[in-house]
């Protein structure tokens, strides 16, 4: 009989793609263009946050669907061996009011969703510039290059901009369609040159007048008429007056490295510390990647955090938000021990007594930078749903938003994400809607080794704890870990959700067994990880479900 023994040098792996990999800083994003536009940066002596703005300020141009200048971001930025985080989450316009989308104690339909009166103020462009002050090397105009000439010369139209134009084309107002579908009506075919000097221009004032132009310039004077013409409340003292906050990160530990994520009003951080330091007690390689233990201790446990989420999260401006209710210790001995004791599937009845409804996630863009000097950049930037309200404002080639969906209309009442929230996310002038995006690093010895995020609304959450624990507890690489098959579960619906080909039938069965409720759903996340490989290489890779890619030198 012959045995194959595998050598360090022919060490297993899986099948999914091989990470990109680099000495000196990677970089990966939704968009190859994109991520050739961190490259080029990164070539050119650019800093971590040179790299994360030049990518960013791409993805915005090259995935108008997911994220864009009309909307809003969360970075988690690790500089010099100290973490901090910028807030550029869109706010509500001053007229906004808690019930301005309730009609007959209902909520109307649309209203938040794709009306004028659905954009929140945007504070992607503010925020880049206040980042790249801080810590960026190179000119802001050799930064925002790539993205300025892919807008002007233009990008060839992908499969998912394709798809994306197929599914939300219809929604797009008339500047919108100017733009993005033919004169037929149809979406642009792929391959087809996409051009937006609209755009172009828009961005070309951003660098001239370092983002002032986009408040209180032309820019702020189109956004504000274009956003009042269709029936919006935007005024042009709301642009004027939008603030980024700078806020200390969610911290945590788990085995060994230093967790840090982006606090309220993002929930992704306090989840994902929370279910992590639960976690933390199970010995979750031993259960073994895709097993039914292993998957029934995931579900427990993302289950109770969503529970929590519905409950006292919001923009933390406006709201109390105790940190320690979601990751003090205490909680999280009390939800080691219950999970711990669910041999069963919990009923989602059980944890909490609000029903919701089930809802599909669409768009929404991360990207991530790992240098090997330790220092990093994690960002997701969205405007919400795919191609955000559909509303492009004339003459600026900006799509606006639909953050306003994030906020909770009614108590208990689900938003787009079949998610729903209580008092601490009711609508409110200038407050920031929570939001589920989790862009994260972790660190070890005061070093970023690693980089996790994702788009997917609710799903992000999931996503970024299972980038993590792939290639912290599993030892995959960063290629396995962004590939694997995934999972999740929000509480409500009650459902244990998993993607085609992800778990076997026998453990479907095992599942089923414990009283799980298991239901198929196609494409969990567009996610990437950045990984410091053990031998001191640098690791990263695009979810293959998406189109990106990850590079560096
Ligand atoms: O901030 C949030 O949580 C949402 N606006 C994110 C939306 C999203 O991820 C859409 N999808 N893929």
């Amino acid at each position: 009989m012959v045995l194959l023994v595998l050598s360090a040098a022919t060490e297993a792996r899986a099948a999914w793609p091989a990470p990109a990999r680099a000495q000196r800083g990677i970089v990966a994003s939704p968009q190859p263009l994109a991520t050739r536009a961190g490259e080029a940066i990164l070539a050119a002596g650019g800093s971590a946050v040179d790299v994360a703005v030049a990518t960013s300020l791409a993805v915005a141009v090259t995935e108008p669907y997911g994220s864009g200048v009309g909307g809003g971001a969360f970075a988690v930025v690790h500089v010099d061996g100290e973490t901090t985080t910028f807030d550029m989450r869109e706010t509500a316009p001053a007229a906004a009011s808690r019930d301005m989308y309730v009609k007959d104690g209902h909520v109307v339909p649309g209203e938040s969703t794709w009306s004028a009166r659905a954009s929140g103020i945007p504070g992607l462009v503010r925020g880049l510039v206040v980042m790249h002050a801080r810590y960026g090397r190179l000119p802001l105009s050799v930064v925002a290059a790539p993205a300025i000439s892919y807008a002007r010369d233009g990008i060839p139209v992908t499969e998912m901009l394709h798809g994306a134009l197929a599914s939300y084309g219809e929604r797009l107002n008339a500047a919108g369609r100017a733009i993005f579908l033919a004169p037929s009506g149809e979406p642009w075919p792929v391959g087809t040159i996409l051009r937006q000097p609209d755009l172009a221009r828009t961005l070309e004032r951003v660098v001239a007048t370092r983002g002032e132009d986009f408040y209180v310039g032309e820019t702020a004077k189109a956004l504000v008429a274009a956003v009042q013409a269709e029936g919006g409340i935007w005024t042009a003292e709301d642009l004027a007056g939008y603030k980024v906050v700078e806020r200390p990160p969610v911290t945590g530990t788990y085995r060994g490295f230093a967790v840090r994520s982006m606090g309220p009003p993002s929930s992704g951080g306090l989840l994902l510390v929370q279910m992590l330091g639960v976690l933390e007690a199970f010995d979750v390689k031993g259960l073994g990647f895709g097993s039914a233990s292993y998957v029934h201790r995931l579900a427990e446990t993302t289950k109770r955090a969503f529970a929590m989420r519905a409950h006292g999260l919001g923009d933390p401006d406006q709201y109390a938000v105790d940190w320690q209710r979601f990751i003090g210790p205490a909680v999280i001995a009390r939800l080691r021990a219950q999970v711990a004791a669910a041999e069963r599937a919990t009923p989602a009845a059980d944890i909490a007594e609000v029903e919701v409804k089930p809802t599909e996630s669409t768009h929404t863009s991360h990207l991530g930078v790992l240098f090997a000097n330790g220092d990093a950049v994690a960002m997701t930037q969205t405007v919400n749903l795919g191609f955000g309200s559909g509303h492009v404002a004339a003459g600026t080639g900006v799509v606006l938003n639909n953050e306003m969906d994030d906020f909770s209309a009614l108590p208990g009442a689900p938003n787009a994400f079949g998610l729903i929230g209580d008092e601490a996310n009711a609508i409110a002038p200038h407050k920031r809607p929570l939001s589920s995006m989790t862009p994260t690093i972790l660190l070890r010895d005061g070093q970023a080794v690693g980089v996790f995020g994702s788009p997917g609304g609710s799903t992000i959450i999931t996503t970024t704890l299972q980038l993590v624990l792939n290639c912290v507890d599993h030892g995959m690489d960063a290629g396995e870990a962004a590939g694997a098959p995934r999972v999740h579960h929000q509480w409500y619906p009650d459902a244990l959700f998993y993607e085609p080909w992800g778990l076997s039938p026998d453990t479907r069965a095992a599942l089923e067994a414990r009283g799980h409720t298991l239901q198929l759903r196609h494409h969990l996340g567009n996610g990437s990880a950045l990984w410091r490989a053990a031998d001191g290489r640098l690791e990263g890779a695009a979810d293959p479900r998406g189109e990106g890619t990850a590079g560096g030198l």
